[in-house]
């Protein structure tokens, strides 16, 4: 099996041919936020949370579900991954009614703590605001 070569972050990388560029950033220490990456579970790229930027293409690409390249070039924290990060957590949690002070999970919850990772303090959005985000950012990603 060959061997591509590529950065993440600006550090080169040599992986197996077939890693998806979440394998190879957690080969080069790099953390990529997740929610519907599970063990054991095929990855389908539903969350849209380990968007990650590449060089040359003009969308967002997942990195879990997307396969390493020779000379790629990736970003994976720039100021626009982390709004869009934002933005996508926070509409999940205006999707529900997500009281963590008062819930069982608190302290002990996936999207709390990436909630956390993203900086999100509260939500902005109310649910039409959720629906023209939506369309805004199905229009923008790939
Ligand atoms: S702890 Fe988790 S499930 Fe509970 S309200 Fe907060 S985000 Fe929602
Ligand atoms: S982890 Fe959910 S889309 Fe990649």
């Amino acid at each position: 099996m060959s061997v591509k070569t590529l950065t993440i972050d600006g550090n080169q990388i040599a992986v197996k041919e077939g890693t998806t560029i979440l394998e190879a950033a957690k080969e080069a220490g790099v953390n990529i936020p997740t929610l519907c990456h599970l063990g054991g579970v095929t990855d389908i790229g539903a969350c849209r949370l380990c968007l990650v930027e590449i060089s040359g293409s003009r969308k967002l690409l997942p990195a879990c579900v997307t396969q390493v390249a020779e000379g790629m070039e990736i970003q994976t924290h720039t100021q626009k991954l982390q709004e869009y990060r934002r933005m996508l957590v926070e509409l999940l949690f205006s999707e529900g009614n997500h009281v963590c002070a008062v819930c069982v999970a608190n302290g002990n919850c996936e999207l709390q703590n990436v909630a956390s990772k993203v900086g999100m303090a509260h939500s902005r959005f109310t649910i039409v605001f959720q629906i023209e985000a939506w369309i805004y950012l199905t229009n923008n990603l790939a």
